[in-house]
This record gives C-alpha cells, structure tokens and sequence, in this order.
C-alpha cells in the first residue's frame, strides 16, 4: 500500500517498510546480547515473564504515544512538540531525547564496531593468524575501536543520507529478513546439541521465588531500550507515517518482533552458555558472579566456537557476530534519524549535509568512547537507564494531560475509525495518564536510589 507523501521530508513507500523499519530500530544490541543476558543473570525464565509484562503494560502504551505524536505533527521531537503546546517546557522533553539518542548512539557506535571486528576475530582465529586475532580482539586498543566506530558510523551515515524510503526503508527491508534467517538457522542448530536443554529449562521454566525488585527493574529498563522508547525515535518514524496507517495495529506488529526476536536469542543464548560450561568453558568470575556484558559475548561465545572447531565453529562463529551487526546497524540508523530529523526540520539544512554534520560530530564522541571505554557504563546509565524512561514519563504527561489523550486518539482514528468505540480508547488512556507514570515514577525512584 503506497503511502502518499504529504511534504519533501520523505515517507514510508509501504506499511511493511514502516514496520521492518521500526521493528530494525528496535531489534539491535538490546535483544540479543543484552536481553539474553539480563535473562541468564536474572533467573532465566523469571526474567522473561516480567519482561513481557513490562512491554505490555507499558512499553506498547508508550509506543502508540510516541506514534500518534509524530504522525499528527510529521515533525522531529522538538518540533513536534512545540507543534501541539504553546508550553515551553515539552520541546526541551524532545531536546531532551535528540541528546540521549546522540549519547546512546555514541557509545553504542563503538560497541558495534566490536561486534563487527569478531566476525574478523573470528576468521583470524580459524585460519591460525592468531596474532591478527588478538590485536583485533582487544578492547583496550583505542586505534581498533576508533577504526572500527568510524566504518560503522560511515555505513550508518551512507544509509540515511541515502532518505526515508531509499535509505532506511531498503536498507532494513534487506537487512531484516536476513538476521531472522541467521538467528533461527543458530538458535536450531544449539537447540538441537547435547547438552543443551539445561540451557532450555532455565530459560523457560520459571522460578518465581526468582523476581526480585532488581528483577523488576532490570527488565523495564530493558523494555524502553529494546523498543527505542522515550527519546523520540518512534516520534521521527512516525512522522514519517501516512494518514491512512492503524498506528494500534503498526505498534503492535514492532512490539511483537521486538519480543519475538529476544526470545528467539534467548533460545540461541541461553543454551550456548551451558554448551559452553559443559565443554569446560568458565561462565563465573572470581567472586561467583555469572560472567554477563560483554564477557559473555566476546568470551565465553568465541571459546565455544573454538572448541567446536572446524568449519562448524568457524560457520557459527562468523555468522553470530555478523548477526549482531546487522541488528546494531538497523538501530544505529534509527538513532542517527533523530537529530538528523531534528536538524533538517528546524534548521532547513538538507538531509545530506544534515546526516553527514551530525554523524560526524557523534562519531567525535565515539571516537573519545573508543580510547577510554571505562566511560560507556556512566554514558548508558545517565542516557538510557535513566534517560528513556524519563522521556516516556515526560511523554505520558504530556499526552495524559497537556496535549490530552482525546486529541491522541482523534489522531489514531484517522486509520482506526472505529477506536471510539473499541475498548481500546478508555484502556490507553487509563495507561498514559496513570498506570504508565506511576510505575515509571516508582522505577526511576528505585534506580536512583539504588
Ligand atoms: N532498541 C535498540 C536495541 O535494542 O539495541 C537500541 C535503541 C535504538 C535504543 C534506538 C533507542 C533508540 F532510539
């Protein structure tokens, strides 16, 4: 279905596009490396519940609202709300989540980067030039990083410069289809190993005794990173959206892939580490702790892979790496359309410059990222677990009781005609006004006292 451009800012050339698009922004790092792993810390299968709770509850209300915020004003978070309130405090809300995108996107570059050099370690290591291997595999190295981020910030910049349709849309309509292929091809062929149901059981028979307060926490700060939520990404994608779409039915297909694609590296994950325990591989430090972050992926991973051996290994290997870097640059896209968006609407300077000025200024940051990565975990604290939650509490707000829930949903009508009537109207708006923003407020209460 052709959607009808209604300025020169670019549009979805089809639903479908719009919805890989956005399900790519939202499948990147955060599911498959970092939900598997929150999972595994966190009690496997207790994790996974809560978490399901968390994007049903509030992930897929926070969703619908940022839409039906981009789509009614076709407009970059800031302008966006500058477009529905004369209140001068909601732009610096979308301000706000230009600059966490700009930060996320900083870090996240380099982390990337990363997972794109294994799938070289990888090569290295099965073809004996260890040395290569090592020099590669290095986090300390801060040229490795920095040559690294810069390749996948230039991939990133090429595809946005490239527009809506032809840029993002084509580039996730290839890209999407494939990371599936991989994921499921892997997670059959673990499943499938001796040894590997232990994995299984963990992951899906749950402990309740298992949820505790962090649980909870972990898995809704989860929730807002794996979705993209609360710094404005769905606010830009939907802007970009035609009148005619269902924006209930769009959010609610991207949540559904996000979801799906966790639980479907859950079962490649989750498995792999017992796999890995089971041929010898240590899985705790030291102190006991589960070896989680990036231990798990580029430690305990690869030496499996090595002790599988052969083409096996070396197939696994190079294709576990690439499908984390096919996930990242789908999300790094979405991440660098933000201020893109921000700075082509606001400041009428055209997309290519637009792309090309703020990839490099993010890629300056990336770059002090890549020599000194001890600063990742304070950048993805103040940004993302403190950050997106706070945009989608600030956004519940705004829509609960500046904007008003009744405009929203005269905006979702537009391709729903019959939500008046639906029982949908009366439960998002109990969600966006009150159950969203007080579970929001009492998590980030609980973060920052924690
Ligand atoms: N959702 C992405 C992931 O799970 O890796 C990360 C992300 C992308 C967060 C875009 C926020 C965003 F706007």
């Amino acid at each position: 279905m052709a959607t009808t451009p209604t300025n020169n800012r670019g549009t979805w050339n089809s639903k479908f596009g719009f919805i890989l698009a956005a399900a790519g922004s939202a499948v990147g790092l955060g599911n498959i490396w970092r939900f598997p792993t929150e999972a595994a810390s966190n009690g496997g299968a207790a994790f996974l519940f809560i978490y399901i709770i968390c994007v049903v509850l509030i992930g897929l209300p926070v969703m619908i609202a940022e839409l039906s915020i981009g789509r009614s004003t076709q407009k970059n978070p800031v302008g966006a709300f500058k477009a529905l309130s004369s209140n001068k405090f909601f732009p610096l809300v979308g301000f706000w989540g230009v600059l966490c995108g700009v930060m996320i996107l900083s870090f996240y570059t380099v982390i990337a980067g990363w997972t794109f050099s294994h799938v070289f370690v990888e090569i290295f290591t099965f073809t004996g030039l260890e040395g290569a291997a090592n020099v590669l595999a290095d986090f300390d190295n801060g040229f490795v990083n920095a040559a690294f981020a810069l390749l996948f910030m230039g991939l990133t910049i090429a595809i946005i410069r490239g527009g809506v349709s032809e840029g993002i849309e084509r580039a996730t309509k290839l890209m999407m289809p494939l990371l599936i292929v991989i994921l499921v091809v892997m997670a059959v062929y673990v499943m499938f190993q001796p040894g590997a149901s232990e994995g299984l059981e963990v992951y899906l028979k749950p402990d309740f005794s298992l949820i505790t307060g962090e649980l909870v926490l972990a898995a809704m700060g989860q929730a807002f990173f794996s979705l993209s939520l609360g710094m404005g990404a769905l606010i830009t994608y939907g802007s970009y959206l035609s009148k005619k779409e269902n924006l209930v039915e769009a959010a609610s297909y991207v949540t559904l892939a996000d979801v799906g694609i966790a639980f479907l590296a859950g079962l490649l994950i989750m498995p792999t580490i017992f796999l890995a325990q089971a041929q010898g591989v240590e899985i705790y430090n030291e102190a006991g702790e589960f070896l989680a972050g990036p231990a798990l992926i580029f430690q305990i991973l690869p030496e499996l892979f090595v002790q599988m051996g052969g083409l096996v290994g070396l197939a696994l290997g190079v294709s576990f790496f690439f499908l984390l870097s096919l996930a990242a640059l789908t999300s790094t896209i979405s991440l660098l359309e933000v201020p893109t968006s921000y700075i082509i609407d606001e400041y009428g300077v055209r997309r290519k410059k637009a792309a090309l000025y703020v990839g490099l200024f993010v890629l300056i940051i990336s770059l002090i990222i890549s020599f000194n990565t001890a600063l990742i975990d304070s950048i993805d604290f103040i940004f993302s677990v403190i950050g997106l939650p706070l945009g989608g509490l600030l956004i519940c707000i705004f829509i609960g009781y500046f904007w008003k829930t009744r405009s929203a949903i005269d905006e979702i009508k537009q391709g729903f005609k019959d939500v008046r009537d639906s029982w949908f109207t009366t439960i998002w708006s109990i969600f966006i006004k009150f159950i969203c923003p007080i579970i929001i407020i009492i998590i980030l209460a609980q973060t920052l006292m924690g």
